[in-house]
């Protein structure tokens, strides 16, 4: 049996890692094989593009910075996501390509269909089965960041109406494939958001 790849998206603050987590323990205790990775990061050269592309100082060109998660993702797809998922296991990830497209084509103004070519080209056209979105105003999001860091990497320092953008970005990718995204508003209860999510899985599992 194919295994299955999940990707959670949404923007800074909006509860992704705590989600893919309880739908990881959640899978594990029902005796799948779970394999955890997030983008950029998600390999040993991906956590040395996220040090680059989250944290070098000084600018960078909006292309340069697509690149670079094209460039982590591609390596992410082939060496960790696709052999796991051809053996039959369960990629739980944080970001995918949507990410690509609501940061640096909404939120950068790069040309949002350029963008994602260029990440479906790097990840040789593999998409997720289910994409969870999980959907925040940028202020709540911005809070809830204050709430937990003393330091913003280069994205999350980005203004209030860049957040605004990626935001109405994920919306639209949402809009075009109800098939593919799950949109649940983050500001519900962490019970109610990972019950949602299981449903919604129990039924790719079928
Ligand atoms: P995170 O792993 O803490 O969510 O941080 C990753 C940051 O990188 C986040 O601000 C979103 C941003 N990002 C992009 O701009 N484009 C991408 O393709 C990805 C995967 C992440």
């Amino acid at each position: 049996m194919p295994g299955l790849f999940i990707t959670f998206e949404g923007g800074d603050g909006s509860g992704k890692s705590t989600q893919a987590e309880l739908l990881s323990s959640w899978l594990a205790d029902a005796g799948h094989v779970v394999v955890r990775s997030r983008e950029p990061g998600g390999t040993e050269l991906g956590v040395e593009l996220r040090e680059i592309v989250l944290h070098r100082r000084g600018h960078m060109a909006p292309r340069a910075e697509a690149l670079i998660y094209a460039a982590d993702r591609a390596h992410n797809i082939a060496t960790k996501v696709r052999p796991a998922v051809e053996r039959g296991e369960i990629v739980i990830q944080d970001r995918y390509l949507d990410s690509s497209v609501a940061y640096q084509g909404a939120g950068r103004v790069l040309d949002p269909t350029e963008v994602r070519d260029i990440s479906l080209w790097a990840a040789e056209g593999f998409m997720p089965d289910l994409t969870i979105l999980l959907d925040l105003d940028e202020s709540i999001g911005r809070e809830r960041l204050d709430e937990s860091r003393t330091r913003y990497d280069r994205l999350e320092s980005e203004k209030s109406d860049f957040h605004a953008r990626v935001r109405a970005g994920y919306l639209a990718l949402a809009e075009a494939d109800p098939a593919r995204f799950l949109v649940l508003p983050a500001t519900d209860t962490v019970e109610s958001i990972a019950a949602a999510i299981q449903s919604r899985v129990a039924i790719l599992l079928r």
